[in-house]
């Protein structure tokens, strides 16, 4: 049987959600990742150090018994943001970044950022105490068609903004594009970005070929073949500005399969599987650990994990299920649409 030792990974971006979503989901991540950048999207959305500190403490309380995980914390980025709470939060190690949602750009952002002028007393701030800022990149302005949100984001707010303050670290999170790809190996310092496991594996046809498909519906939106492509060029090629973010983003089923479905995919169950394939296919298992283990606590100034996890490839197909069960309904688990053959041991 073939076999693969690497470093226990981290995952860069994953929501974790709150009460009966949280305890039916936290233990497919902390089965395997070690560390994760908790996204702040909660209703009401987690805003103040000491919002992060009361949602850590029910993280750590909805862990299966035995499981070591360490949440690292974010905070939502509103036009009111205290500095000085940034700052406290910052240096006291419990804020690992405070999070940018462009107003309406995804799920729970209505009370993110329009004038960027007003947040400005913030980023300066973080730019000072090196707090890395991540970013959902996409404009909102309903003018730019929804495949060309990323793109036009990098012109038109993220590259002026880079300028004005040249030293704020950014993340930008979930590149969909080859034109994220291209900006941030343009780009010398201070700008990395995660990619997701199913960006790595769906184009748009996975959601409107055959019937309308919500549980391919994520936001920023899987886009065209040749972006997926620039997307696993960049994850395989063990440059250190790109890591693994999952983005999973679970909701209940109703919540999709409905007239105006909810955006996000459930990807933690089978990540790793996914990721495994995906190396694989492409000749690129030696890279695995650098985008999974490596890069992200580089990229965040922190040490890798020393614990190992060990991926194992099977004859058969492994089985995962179908849906995970929560208190609040059921989970749609991730289908990559072919059969996985590695699994963690
Ligand atoms: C995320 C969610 O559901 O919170 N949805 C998604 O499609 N990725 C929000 C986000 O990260 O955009
Ligand atoms: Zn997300």
């Amino acid at each position: 049987m073939k076999t693969l030792t690497l470093r226990r990974p981290d995952d860069w971006h994953l929501h974790l959600r709150d009460g009966d979503v949280l305890k039916a989901v936290i233990g497919d991540t902390s089965r395997h990742f070690a560390r994760a950048i908790i996204m702040p999207n909660l209703v009401p959305p987690v805003v103040t150090t000491s919002d992060a500190r009361a949602y850590r403490e029910r993280i750590l309380a909805a862990l299966p018994a035995g499981d070591r995980f360490e949440p690292l914390m974010t905070l939502y980025l509103t036009e009111h943001t205290d500095p000085d709470d940034v700052e406290e939060g910052g240096k006291s190690g419990l804020i690992s970044a405070v999070k940018l949602y462009p107003a309406g750009a995804t799920t729970n952002s209505h009370g993110g950022v329009r004038d960027f002028n007003k947040a400005m007393p913030v980023l300066e701030r973080m730019a000072k105490i090196g707090l890395p800022l991540c970013v959902h990149g996409e404009v909102t302005t309903p003018e730019v068609d929804i495949f060309d949100r990323e793109a036009v984001f990098i012109e038109t707010v993220l590259d002026p903004l880079r300028k004005r303050l040249p030293e704020l670290k950014v993340t930008m999170e979930h590149v969909t594009t080859a034109d994220g790809i291209d900006y941030i190996k343009s780009s010398e310092r201070n700008l990395a970005g995660s990619i997701t496991t199913h960006h790595l594996i769906i184009n748009r046809n996975a959601i409107l070929v055959g019937g309308i498909r919500p549980h391919y519906y994520c936001l920023p939106v899987a886009k065209r073949e040749n972006h997926r492509l620039a997307l696993r060029a960049a994850a395989t090629s063990g440059d250190a500005r790109f890591f693994l973010g999952t983005d999973s983003a679970p909701h209940v089923d109703p919540l999709k399969e409905c007239a105006c479905g909810c955006a996000g995919i459930y990807t933690s169950v089978n990540t790793m599987s996914c990721l495994a394939h995906v190396f694989e296919d492409d000749n690129a298992l030696d890279k695995l650990e650098a985008f999974t283990s490596l890069n992200g606590p580089a990229w965040y100034g922190l040490k890798p994990n020393e614990e190992t996890i060990t991926l194992e490839k099977r004859d058969g197909p492994v089985k995962f299920p179908d849906k995970r069960d929560s208190g609040a309904g059921p989970i749609t688990v991730f289908d990559p649409m072919f059969p996985l053959h590695w699994d963690v041991a």
